[in-house]
């Protein structure tokens, strides 16, 4: 199966899982209940749940047993979303092609909707029943989610970034914003596939952590770059939102040439993690791929 089937196979698992586990908007408070679907049912490129999925097969473990981690990182992601684009963060109209969240609603049910997509995700890592791991590797999952959801990952991340608006960061300042409110939840994504083999090997772990590191920080490189070159219509979010709020990104300090050889370095790190994995991890080489070649 190439990449493309394999794609439609897991967004098909993501969307009927996330289906499954969002509140319906008919349950009281209807509105709150309305906002979280909305944000997170639609349109997204799902590659966290995504690289669940292919990580998680590359360990040996059924698709199903990993719908509930990849619902997790999505949820948290979706959450993310719904902040970033607030007036007092990135002040987005736009998202997936559609108004923001506080746009289509209001600027409170944005806020609670965040709040409470972040505890969902938290809920459905810890009540799923199909996962085939104990009580304590359960909560080395949670945990995973957990760090790279808050202050030292994905959350501390934003924080670097609403800091440094205006300023110009060196590249290891920049590669460590990047990390943490891009590639935290990447990493932890590619993590959450492996850690749901209950006897994962801890070398393999390792490996899989640091392609996943590398692909993480090459998403929000492109995302960078993106911003630029892409159109507005195409990428579903305003193009050029980086520049109009001066933000520093990979083109902005090392050109645009620059940003794509620290993508493709990245991607051939990314590769090289995986050189003892066999042809299982096929779809996980070619996701690395997409990630910086993609055009949305
Ligand atoms: C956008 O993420 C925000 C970043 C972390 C760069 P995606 O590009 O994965 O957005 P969706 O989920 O496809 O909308
Ligand atoms: C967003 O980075 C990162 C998170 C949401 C954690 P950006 O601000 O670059 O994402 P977009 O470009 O708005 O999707
Ligand atoms: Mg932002
Ligand atoms: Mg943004
Ligand atoms: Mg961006």
């Amino acid at each position: 199966m190439d990449l493309t089937e394999r794609l439609q196979v897991y967004q098909s698992c993501i969307e009927t899982a996330l289906d499954y586990w969002l509140p319906k908007s008919t349950v009281h408070p209807q509105s709150l209940h309305e906002a979280m679907r909305y944000s997170v049912l639609g349109n997204g490129k799902r590659i966290r749940p995504v690289l669940v999925y292919a990580t998680g097969e590359a360990f040996g473990v059924s698709l199903d047993e990993l719908n509930a981690p990849a619902c997790a990182v999505e949820i948290i992601h979706a959450y993310s979303l719904i902040h970033d684009d607030l007036p007092s963060m990135d002040n987005d109209d736009l998202r997936r092609g559609r108004p923001t969240c506080h746009k289509a609603y209001n600027e409170a049910t944005a806020i609670l909707a965040g709040d409470a997509l972040q505890a969902l995700a938290f809920y459905v890592l810890t009540h799923d029943t199909k996962l085939r791991v104990d009580a304590i590797q359960r909560l080395r999952m949670l945990e995973t989610l957990a760090s790279a959801s808050g202050s030292r990952g994905m959350a501390g991340g934003q924080a670097i970034d609403l800091n440094s608006v205006g300023k110009q960061l060196n590249i290891a300042e920049l590669e460590n914003m990047h990390i943490h409110k891009t590639g935290a939840l990447i990493r932890a994504s590619c993590e959450l596939g492996a850690l749901s083999l209950q006897d994962v090997d801890p070398a393999r772990f390792e490996r899989i952590s640091h392609f996943a590191k590398c692909i993480g920080l090459a998403f929000q490189i492109k995302d960078d770059i993106l911003d630029i070159e892409c159109d507005t219509e195409t990428l579903g979010k305003p193009q050029g939102s980086d520049i109009a709020r001066n933000k520093p990104t990979y083109p902005n300090l090392l050109g645009l040439d620059g940003a794509k050889q620290a993508a493709r370095e990245l991607y051939d790190e990314a590769l090289a993690s995986l050189v003892e994995f066999d042809s299982r991890a096929d779809i996980l080489r070619d996701i690395a791929g997409y990630i910086v070649q993609r055009n949305k």
